[in-house]
């Protein structure tokens, strides 16, 4: 039986990968050490007999090369996540983003398995070009601004997976998400949905930091964990970069009244400056729109699930975990 390593596992988007992968028929180790991930995200598989969870951190080096040897292809998602975490602590954002994956891709030099690495769209930066295209440059901000960390780190990770795949043949696929939601996902760390969700369930207002026009691309979870697992299953994917997400846009402003419309349409929006919401000289990306031009070729993937759809799911996920008395983590003051 394969057995698969999922990093990250008990994750917003990991914990949906393990349930995909064990209804493969696949053996899963998901390694988390829960600092933002949950143990009920794993609840629907927690009794799987091919389910096997291993709480520790990623940085403990013995412990991530031991549990890399034991599968047989491994999905690194584990990663400091959120721009309120990293902007609170950039350095270990850079140690925890930057570290791990030098140890996994030492262990699958000395014996090649299929890796997939989670990157993201944030690499791109400052990169006015709609849509962005996996080969376009990367334009990040100076370093004097700590936002910028955690683009940094995981471009360092898709360099360093993709020169080792050159020189060393470990086949890896890197994935860049494209604001995946759905359920599970927590406003917390500043992600917007569940955000904007929860603060209309409580009556509003909808906080939305800045004028709203931000553009963005929302894609449901089950679409992407859908792409991952068909890109790892194409061998004209190794080695590549894939845009992975959605490419229908939407501004911040129409997300909060599509979002009020569903949940409760008396509900207010309310535009806060960034310096508010963040700190002051907070950078944010006014459009973010991916070309699927290369993962359609690859692997014929485009979404079944649409923003109604990804919202509905977030509602009724906060009101299960609700009704099943978990609190839902509190709406926050800014994201
Ligand atoms: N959600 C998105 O829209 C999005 C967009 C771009 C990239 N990504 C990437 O996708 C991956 C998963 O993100 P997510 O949205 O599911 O976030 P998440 O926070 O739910 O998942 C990250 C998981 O990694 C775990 N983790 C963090 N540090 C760890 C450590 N030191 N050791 C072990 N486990 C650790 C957390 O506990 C959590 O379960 C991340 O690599 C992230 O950078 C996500």
């Amino acid at each position: 039986m394969r057995i698969s390593l999922v990093t990250g596992g008990a994750g917003f988007i990991g914990s949906h990968l393990v349930e995909a992968l064990l209804a493969r028929g696949r053996k899963v180790i998901v390694l988390d050490d829960l600092s933002t991930g949950n143990i009920g995200n794993l609840d629907t598989v927690r009794h799987h007999p091919q389910l096997q969870v291993v709480l520790d951190s990623i940085s403990n080096e013995d412990h991530l090369r031991h549990w890399v040897n034991q599968a047989d292809e491994i999905y690194h998602l584990a990663a400091v996540v959120g721009v309120q975490l990293v902007l609170r602590d950039p350095a270990r954002t850079a140690a925890i983003n930057v570290n791990p994956i030098e140890t996994i891709l030492a262990e699958l030099a000395r014996h090649p398995r299929p890796l997939f690495l989670a990157s993201t769209s944030e690499v791109y930066g400052k990169n006015p070009r709609t849509p962005l295209r996996e080969d376009d440059d990367l334009l990040l901000g100076p370093t004097a601004k700590s936002r910028w960390i955690y683009a940094c780190s995981k471009a360092l990770d898709e360099y360093l997976a993709l020169a080792e795949h050159a020189h060393r043949g470990i086949p890896v696929t890197i994935g860049r998400f494209f604001n995946v939601v759905g359920p599970r996902q927590i406003g917390r760390y500043g992600m917007v949905v569940p955000r904007f969700v929860e603060q209309a369930r409580q009556g509003g207002p909808v906080i939305v930091h800045g004028d709203g026009q931000q553009i963005r691309c929302f894609a449901h979870v089950h679409d992407v964990v859908r792409g991952i697992l068909a890109l790892m299953e194409c061998p004209a994917a190794v080695g590549k970069v894939f845009n992975l997400g959605s490419d229908s846009p939407i501004t911040i402003r129409q997300l909060a009244e599509t979002v009020i419309n569903v949940v409760d349409p008396r509900v207010s929006i309310q535009h806060i400056p960034y310096e508010q919401a963040y700190s002051p000289g907070y950078e944010d990306i006014r459009c973010r729109i991916p070309d699927l031009t290369r993962l359609r070729q690859t692997i014929a993937h485009d979404a079944r699930l649409g923003l109604e759809d990804i919202i509905r799911d977030v509602i009724d996920w906060q009101h299960r975990m609700l009704a099943s008395q978990t609190a839902v983590p509190d709406a926050p003051d800014a994201g």
